[in-house]
């Protein structure tokens, strides 16, 4: 049971680089308020890992665009994730998806202006009951109109090494240096591409969480939430 009154349908965009915890934000208000969240990296993580497991190249278009309706069609979000349906068989795919190969791949298809439009449907479907939404472009592109619109950064530096204990907690071999190097690349990627770069929308909320506590970016956003009157104290 929710400690909050939520007004009804409330949007609320987080969008943010590779590693500014905005996923982790973005779970922990959705908790919070009892709102459903959609890390929305795992759809292109879905799109890239689907096109690797049917052997489609990425560095062919034509042929992940040949791919893209059928994938949609078995694709299934969940509050819990994203499953793989066919044949009425439902498939948990999230951990999967989010290991460094699959966010590698996803930066490659989200590069892909049709990837891009096709997903869009898909989002803005599963916005409509309102939903937190973490992305790159959903302030921007996906949901101009959410209520709420947060940007989230850290200094590179930070976001490695916040991906670096992640991987170490799992007990995975992980390289900082490499991890780095890597989202450096990733960044650039995101930021310069021509198709729905990464950039800040022009009514958004920026929050630098470098130096900040998860707990206390949670609570900024929901005393801003509660100062613009969309959520209320039970
Ligand atoms: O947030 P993430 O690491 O799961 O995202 C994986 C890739 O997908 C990342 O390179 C950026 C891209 N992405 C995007 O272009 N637009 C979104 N709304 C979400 C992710």
């Amino acid at each position: 049971m929710s400690r909050w009154q939520v007004i009804d349908g409330l949007q609320i965009a987080i969008d943010g680089p590779s590693g500014s915890g905005k996923g982790t934000i973005a779970a922990l208000v959705g908790a919070e308020l009892a709102l459903p969240v959609l890390d929305t990296g795992l759809l292109y993580r879905y799109i890239g890992w689907r096109a690797a497991e049917q052997g489609v190249s990425l560095d062919d278009e034509n042929a992940v665009l040949s791919m893209l309706d059928r994938a949609i069609a078995s694709m299934l979000w969940k509050p819990q994730g994203i499953f793989l349906k066919e044949a009425d068989v439902e498939k948990d795919c999230t951990s999967q998806l989010r290991d460094e190969n699959a966010g590698a791949r996803a930066s490659q298809v989200a590069a892909m202006p049709q990837v891009r439009a096709a997903l869009l449907g898909v989002q803005r479907d599963i916005a409509k009951m309102g939903c937190i939404m973490d992305g790159r472009d959903i302030g921007t592109v996906v949901l101009p109109d959410a209520q709420a619109k947060f940007f989230l950064t850290a200094s590179q530096r930070e976001r490695a090494r916040r991906r670096w204990s992640q991987l170490k907690a799992k007990g995975e071999d992980a390289d900082l240096e490499r991890i780095a190097a890597e989202l450096k690349a990733r960044d650039a990627r995101d930021k310069d591409r021509d198709c729905a770069p990464l950039e800040k929308a022009v009514d958004v909320i920026h929050i630098d969480s470098t130096t900040m506590r998860m707990d206390d970016v949670v609570d900024r956003i929901l005393n801003i939430l509660e100062r613009r009157k969309l959520i209320k104290k039970l």
